[in-house]
């Protein structure tokens, strides 16, 4: 563990002293108060239990499975955190432009992504449902003929209704920038139905029971990873780093935190409005 460590530091020290030498405009040299090297994390905090805010008005800084794993990679690494809570469609530019040095917004690692960033390892598992107001029963994209659909912008949900659409035809889109103004459209009966990750799903119906959440019938798991920049250093920093945390068992903790206690602790409640 010690020697690790040691070894962790002086692979940060190392690419920061090669970042500095090339004189990378990188988000990396900025230094905090006390000295330590600060990282910024993009995120899209709309996205309960993976990263919310927990008063209904947006107040305070996000929370959740997200944050926690940043946090502690960071810590880890000697680096402090900076969030920067932006809409999903913005992550990707954001590192492209170097405004940001890593992201984690329960991201999924798709081809397409990997022309413009660099993933880390998978570290969590999911997979699309529909919801829709109670009664709908929809679980497939053919019970969605018809009917208009909400999907995050730039979402890989996006996608895979916009493949769907086109070869079942009658399925009219509504790409939004967050996931909480598509619930609100669904329950105002401007939209049937939305395209939403398992576990986020989850959180938004516990707090509008007129709604429910079937899971979509011959879905791949669609897994999360963290984004960084192309070519950039911290990718083998960051895996390190959550391989010793599948290892010591802190990946399951923060797994049981979020997915399970949280919601049976009924927490959710306010974020997920
Ligand atoms: N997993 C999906 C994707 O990568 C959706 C992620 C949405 N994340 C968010 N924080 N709103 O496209």
């Amino acid at each position: 563990m010690k020697r690790r460590n040691f070894v962790l530091t002086l692979a940060v020290a190392v690419s920061l002293g090669l970042g500095a030498i090339a004189g990378c405009g990188s988000n990396e040299t900025t230094g905090s108060e006390d000295g330590e090297k600060v990282l910024v994390m993009a995120t899209s905090a709309d996205y309960p239990p993976y990263e919310f805010y927990e008063t209904a008005r947006g107040e305070g800084e996000p929370v959740g499975f997200d944050i926690d794993i940043a946090q502690y990679i960071t810590e880890e690494l000697g680096y402090e955190l900076e969030i920067n809570d932006m809409d999903f469609n913005g992550i990707i530019p954001a590192l492209q432009s170097n405004r940001a040095d890593f992201a984690m917004a329960g991201m999924t690692p798709t081809e397409e992504r990997e022309e413009s960033v660099d993933f880390s390892e998978v570290y969590y598992e999911a997979t699309n449902t529909i919801i829709a107001n109670k009664g709908s029963g929809y679980d497939t994209f053919a019970d969605l003929a018809g009917k208009t659909v909400g999907v995050q912008l730039g979402s890989t949900q996006q996608e895979t209704a916009q493949e769907k659409a086109e070869e079942i035809g009658d399925i009219t889109l509504e790409p939004r920038n967050k996931v909480s103004e598509i619930v609100q459209e669904i329950k105002a009966g401007r939209i049937d139905a939305a395209i939403v990750e398992d576990t986020v799903a989850k959180g938004y119906i516990q707090n509008n029971p007129d709604l429910e959440f079937l899971p979509i019938k011959d879905q791949e798991a669609a897994g999360s990873a963290i984004a960084f920049p192309k070519d950039s250093e911290l990718v083998e920093e960051f895996n390190a780093v959550l391989a010793e945390m599948k290892e010591n068992g802190e990946m399951e903790k923060l797994i049981t935190k979020w997915f399970e206690e949280y919601y049976a602790n009924q927490g959710a409640e306010e974020g997920a409005e």
